[in-house]
């Protein structure tokens, strides 16, 4: 992206490792039961799917896809559900993945929407907690990293649909421009 350069933050070896722990702690807190893991599209897929497979207990699955952002880097604060949760949720024990938590307000959106569906609990996982600009208070059950400012794209996280594709996490740093 033309006016921006990245510095890397989180190599892929020490995000494997932070995930493969929060898998084992998740797994340890829900022993004997089957959580439904709802992951929120687009930008968790990596951590979602590594997180499944380092899971030592079963797990169920769904997707919702909500957009709080439009081509820049600030929140609009506006958020728009474009798939809702499919799986009925009903009495069930349901985990949010998140890739990143930053003003809270998508987050807490979607926890207020599954909890009028009548779940057992509703608990939250996000890889990155940024808490720069929270704007809400909303408990993170579990997270990854705290990272206290700046923007992050990799490993799913993307800046107008790009670095999505990156194994490492970056944080975007605006170039200097000449004098
Ligand atoms: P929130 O509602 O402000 O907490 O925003 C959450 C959503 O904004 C995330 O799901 C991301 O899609 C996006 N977002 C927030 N901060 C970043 C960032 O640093 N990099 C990439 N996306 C971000």
């Amino acid at each position: 992206m033309e006016g921006y350069g990245k510095e890397i933050l989180l190599s892929r070896d020490k995000i494997q490792k932070r995930v493969r722990e929060l898998a084992l702690d998740i797994s340890r807190d829900y022993q004997g039961k089957e959580p439904i893991l709802i992951g929120i599209l687009n930008g968790v897929i990596f951590f979602f799917t590594d997180l499944i497979r380092n899971m030592t207990i079963p797990v169920k699955l769904d997707f919702i896809r909500a957009a709080s952002y439009g081509s820049g880097t600030a929140s609009s604060g506006v958020i728009r559900f474009s798939k809702d949760v499919e799986i009925d949720i009903q009495g069930q024990d349901v985990i949010v993945v998140e890739d990143i938590v930053d003003t809270g307000l998508t987050l807490s959106k979607i926890k207020e929407s599954l909890e009028k569906k009548g779940p057992a609990s509703v608990k939250i996982c996000v890889l990155i907690d940024k808490r720069e600009r929270r704007e809400t208070e909303i408990t993170i059950d579990y997270y990854g990293f705290h990272v206290e400012e700046g923007f992050i794209v990799g490993y799913g996280l993307d800046f107008n649909e790009q670095y999505r594709h990156l194994p490492d996490i970056f944080v975007l740093k605006e170039k200097e421009s000449p004098t």
